[in-house]
């Protein structure tokens, strides 16, 4: 059901406006309006603006929350993860805190391979119940929007089984599920050596099957040294394109392969990872209006360096910012966590921190026309923040100063106790 809800006197209402991705400098412009009340009927936002001249409109009927001392933002987009698994790599993250590499981990069998293993072996209502856990404390840090990724299956009945998990997730949690095919993660064993086979196998006997049933909207490659490489994941993601599917791809990552040369060449919807994509890689992203997704949460853990953030939104690119969570790589969705990283270590600023999370994530999962924005016409998808502007979220670094969470009019979580933050009279 769709709600109706007026907020008024927030201190900061963080309106982000625009219907498709902010490219370069357009990303500092998030549109604030100080004293500002939103009105969603219907599950949409109808009006926006100063609290007095909005608040002249409303009938006394429509559930008022008063926002005084607060901020509040569009509903974050998480716009890449890997929600759907089982098991934990714990043990892996210990390893390569004493030097081990993500690389040589997959290589001696672990990494991918491992929570492939326990994913097949997951029942479905475990995989579901698990992943419910995760929306569940998602929604918590303001998301009500998130990719996820299949992959952990690498054979027809397994990826196929997490899709139908992230359908039915979609359908029973407040949080919107946005699903993509993965099933090019890694080269399953009884593949081993026979690569092109196996993308094959995947364009014959799977993919087909996941437009019909409509599982799946993106497609997305693991374009890395010793995994997929540039031609292969040319071909593979021209035949996806053909089904029907929208490309992403994981580029550049570990290796500086040319990913974002191949994004930009396919116009990709985006381009994720970008740790080593070279320079004319990113100008040829920018110019081809590729999304750059950066996972700053994966960097941090892998101890590599960070995406260049700075100079590719200096280039003109659109950055969108997401947690990458998984198993492996990067075990974390805090949104203020990410955001932190971003601005203290890439060299971005919060104003574009906010727009990556909710505009151009929304950009990445094709639903800027619905969400990522506080506007007349999207949906009433917002978090109301208990800090008094929104320069105090990379201040306080990583606390979640989440107060409510509103999808489609909605409240679909509230804090109980307060947060740590003493909110002023
Ligand atoms: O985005 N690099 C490939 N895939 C994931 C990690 C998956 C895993 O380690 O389980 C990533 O980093
Ligand atoms: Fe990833």
């Amino acid at each position: 059901m769709n709600g109706d809800l007026f907020i008024k006197n927030a201190s900061q209402i963080i309106t982000v406006s625009g219907v498709a991705a902010k490219r370069g400098k357009e990303m500092g412009d998030i549109g604030v309006i100080e004293g500002g009340a939103v009105l969603v009927q219907n599950g949409k936002i109808t009006a926006v603006g100063k609290s007095p001249e909005l608040e002249a409109r409303v009938d006394g009927a429509t559930e008022t929350i008063d926002a005084a001392g607060r901020i509040v933002l569009p509903g974050f987009v998480d716009s890449h993860t890997h929600l759907v698994f089982a098991g934990f790599r714990a043990d892996e993250f210990l390893l390569r805190t004493q030097g081990a590499s993500y690389m040589d981990i997959m290589k001696r069998g672990g990494g991918i391979q491992r929570t492939v293993n326990d994913t097949r072996n997951a029942s479905k209502e475990s995989l579901e119940r698990s992943a419910l856990n995760w929306l569940d404390h998602m929604l918590e840090f303001g998301v009500t929007t998130v990719e996820a990724k299949s992959g952990y299956g690498l054979d027809r009945d397994t990826e196929i089984k997490q899709l139908e998990v992230m359908q039915s997730i979609d359908r029973r949690h407040p949080v919107d599920v946005a699903a993509t095919f993965l099933g090019a993660h890694a080269v399953p064993p009884d593949y081993k050596g026979r690569t092109a086979a196996y993308l094959e196998f995947l364009r014959q006997s799977v993919m087909p099957e996941i437009r019909e049933k409509g599982l799946a909207e993106f497609c997305d490659i693991f374009c890395e040294k010793g995994v997929f490489s540039i031609e292969q994941s040319r071909i593979f993601l021209e035949s996806a394109r053909k089904m029907g599917f929208y490309l992403k791809i994981h580029a550049d990552e570990i290796f500086p392969l040319g990913g974002a040369e191949l994004a930009a060449s396919l116009g990709a919807l985006s381009a994720d990872h970008l740790l080593m994509a070279s320079d004319q890689g990113i100008s040829n992203l920018a110019r081809k209006g590729v999304i750059a997704t950066l996972l700053p949460g994966t960097a941090f853990c892998l101890k590599e360096p960070y995406a260049r953030a700075r100079h590719m939104i200096d280039r003109g690119c659109a950055v969108a910012l997401a947690t990458d969570f998984n198993p492996g790589s990067c075990a974390t969705f805090s949104i203020p966590f990410i955001m932190a990283v971003a601005v203290m270590q890439m060299g971005m600023t919060i104003e574009e921190a906010i727009t990556a999370f909710t505009l151009n994530g929304a950009a990445a999962l094709m639903r800027s026309h619905l969400i990522g924005s506080i506007e007349p016409g999207k949906w009433g998808d917002m978090v109301v923040i208990d800090y008094p502007s929104y320069g105090f979220i990379p201040y306080h670094a990583g606390m979640n100063p989440v107060q409510l969470t509103i999808k489609k009019g909605n409240i679909v979580w509230r804090r109980e106790k307060g947060t740590c933050y003493p909110v002023s009279p």
